[in-house]
């Protein structure tokens, strides 16, 4: 099949329909821009089953994503979409890169939540913008971010009240968007235990990425107290 991207984690196929991409979710990790990584088997079917129903939620709330059908172990058919590159994070709590970078406490709450958008480059390291870089960047025009930023905050009150009611904290997460060939917005990529800080709420222990990001014990223990929580 011919490959339109090979990500990280992730390899995106064409099909004989040409508004369906296929997506594999792969097994492998990385933390860092691919300093650290490796490989997890299950990983992959995890990530996929946990995106599949948090992308049906989201349609269940009016929220349009790229999703259509799981198809298998790790894969997932979705509507041909142009990546829009930014990622869009949300924050809920302070964890990660924000508490490395400013003077805020980890596990401090965000009220309101925080919305940083970094440009999704590896070559460049993801570093965070502001409105005027993506302008002179042409990343997005002032339509796009605004409605990007909208959903974003929309989709964080949709997880952020399922994930709470199955036992879990959601400190932050990352969302990208893709333009349809029709030029709607759309939700696209993943969002799984590789794209959200998940904190069990009894213990605050983390089911996420962070646990390889940070030598925490073992990752797939972790994605399946996840998915468990997630699915059922
Ligand atoms: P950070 O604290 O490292 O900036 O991460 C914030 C959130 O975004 C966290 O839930 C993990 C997610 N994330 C990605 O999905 N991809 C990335 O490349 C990075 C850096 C973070
Ligand atoms: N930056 C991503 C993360 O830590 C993955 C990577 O950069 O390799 O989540």
């Amino acid at each position: 099949m011919d490959i339109v991207h090979i990500g990280k984690a992730k390899t995106v196929y064409r099909t004989e329909n040409r508004d369906e991409y296929l997506m594999e979710f792969r097994d492998d990790v990385t933390a860092f821009n691919g300093k650290r990584k490796t490989t997890v088997p299950d990983k992959g079917r995890y990530n996929a089953q946990i995106s599949a129903r948090l992308f049906e939620l989201l349609e269940q709330h009016g929220v349009a994503t790229h999703y259509k059908a799981l198809a298998g172990d790790g894969r997932m058919l979705v509507k041909a979409v142009e990546i829009i590159p930014l990622e869009i994070i949300a924050r809920n709590i302070a964890a990660g890169s924000v508490v490395r970078k400013y003077p805020f406490k980890e596990g401090q709450r965000l009220i309101p939540p925080v919305l940083v958008i970094d440009f999704k480059s590896d070559a460049y390291g993801d570093p965070m913008l502001n409105d005027d870089l993506i302008r002179a960047l042409r990343l997005a025009t002032e339509e796009e971010l605004a409605t990007v930023r909208e959903l974003t905050l929309r989709v964080n009150a949709i997880l952020k009240d399922y994930l709470n009611k199955r036992g879990l904290l959601l400190p932050d997460f990352k969302l990208e968007f893709g333009k349809a060939r029709d030029g709607k917005i759309l939700v696209a990529d993943e969002i799984s235990c590789d794209t959200c800080r998940l904190w069990l709420k009894e213990s605050g222990q983390s089911v996420d990425k962070d646990v390889f990001r940070y030598e925490r014990g073992d990752l797939i223990t972790a994605y399946e107290e996840a998915a468990k929580r997630i699915l059922h």
